[in-house]
């Protein structure tokens, strides 16, 4: 079991999908949900010239937002390779952009710092040995499917574990496996799912564990994994598994799509992006934050006006983030902790009017601070059975410390207080 403690403490990454479904800019399922063929497709690769790509600033975006790893999409369910691979013609160097995408990719973000993941499809619609079956773009054209009855699957398992070996060899070294995603219990009739038998997921782990022992892999082959993967939600509380706590990452977009997707405007605010990475780290999860580049090969100025927004408020809240997990005391309501050792970090979802009470904190808070400018917050205990009257607070239960907080909200947008326990 590859060692776990960088994901844990890092806690936030940047995914990259980015691939020819760009250049259609309606989502990477695109060519399944508006039924393309091949053919129909094919000016999406003939055009592909992303003239202003340069991973660097992709990197220093990602950075300056307090990102610590990022996974890439080498090759999403259409099939399209981002790298030279020496076993299909249906890759980056054969388009116009006429060079390996992935390898200054991998260089650049290496050079900021970053752990390095790869997301790979295990779905191929463009291989000519993948079963058609209900996700699949042409399952809706009769002729088609009955002349591509023949097809092999293990054959295309063959490639599959042919390009994983080269994502393997390749790049350096790894640390993190992104597979994409099995359906074997879908049955159409027709057609079933895929799964762990279709992709010889065990042999596909144990070249995993061969070749990047250090890399974690995700819970998409069928066969469990380092990490679940929670997709576009918010689980209500820490992730378990028969009754255990485990490790998890939820991945979330900016606007719902992964694939850049021009015309989809349900861009999530800033703060809820922040709330969304504060609430995953308070339950013990990572965030997986999601850009989609354009074709032209840049993050467009939406990402980017989130991205700054998230860095904003990492510059002063990142060790609230960093290193950080959840905490046994229960918080009050609109707010999240997190916590590091003897670190205690309150989250103010919602600000309150001048109190806030903390149930079960009366006597273990040696001292309290903002985080973003370390200036005092005042902190009281009620005498126990205080009775209210006029401006006199009573009524809390004895263990509750009560924190003196300004009127105005300070201008973060999520205002966090540093609460230093008592060993
Ligand atoms: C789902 C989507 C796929 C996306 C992945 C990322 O599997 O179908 O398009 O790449 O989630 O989490």
């Amino acid at each position: 079991m590859p060692d776990k403690s960088w994901f844990t403490h890092d806690r936030f990454g940047l995914f990259i999908h980015w691939g020819i479904y760009s250049m259609a800019a309606r989502h990477e399922w695109v060519k399944s949900r508006e039924l393309i063929s091949d053919e129909a497709y094919q000016p999406y690769f003939d055009y592909f010239d992303p003239d202003l790509y340069n991973p660097s600033t992709w990197a220093q975006a990602a950075k300056a937002a307090g990102m610590k790893y990022f996974v890439v999409t080498t090759k999403h369910h259409d099939g399209f390779c981002l790298w030279d691979s020496a076993l299909t013609d249906y890759k980056a160097t054969n388009t116009p952009a006429k060079r390996d995408l992935l390898k200054p990719m991998v260089n650049a973000f290496r050079n900021e710092g970053f752990k390095v993941g790869f997301y790979h499809s295990v779905i191929d619609w463009h291989h000519p040995e993948f079963p058609v079956d209900g996700l699949h773009p042409m399952r809706s054209a009769l002729d088609y499917r009955t002349a591509s009855q023949q097809r092999d699957i293990t054959k295309y398992a063959d490639y599959l574990h042919g390009q994983t070996r080269e994502l393997l060899t390749l790049f350096g070294k790894l640390d993190l496996m992104w597979f994409d995603f099995s359906y074997s219990q879908r049955d159409w009739g027709w057609s079933k799912g895929k799964g762990a038998a279709e992709w010889r997921s065990h042999e596909l782990m144990a070249m995993v564990r061969e070749l990047q022992p250090d890399a974690l892999v995700n819970d998409r082959l069928e066969i469990g994994g380092d990490f679940k993967t929670p997709e576009q939600y918010q689980p209500a509380g820490k992730m378990m598994v028969d009754g255990k706590p485990v490790t998890w990452e939820a991945c979330q977009t900016l606007n719902g799509s992964w694939g850049y997707d021009r015309d989809n405007l349900d861009w999530k605010p800033v703060d809820m992006l922040l709330r969304m990475l504060i609430d995953a780290v308070s339950k013990d999860g990572n965030m997986l934050l999601n850009v989609g580049p354009t074709a032209r090969g840049e993050f467009d100025a939406r990402a980017l006006d989130r991205l700054q927004g998230i860095g904003r408020w990492m510059h002063h809240h990142s060790r609230a983030i960093y290193g950080c997990g959840a905490s046994d005391f229960t918080p009050p309501p609109d707010c999240r902790y997190t916590q590091n050792g003897n670190r205690l970090y309150l989250h103010l979802f919602a600000w309150p009017f001048r109190h806030v009470h903390l149930p079960g904190l009366a006597n273990r808070v040696a001292y309290a601070q903002f985080l973003h400018d370390a200036s005092e917050i005042k902190r009281h205990v009620l005498e126990p059975g205080q009775v209210a009257q006029n401006t006199t607070m009573g009524g809390l239960p004895s263990d509750t410390l009560t924190l003196e907080l300004p009127v105005q909200k300070p201008d973060v947008t999520i205002p966090v207080i540093e609460l230093f326990l008592k060993e």
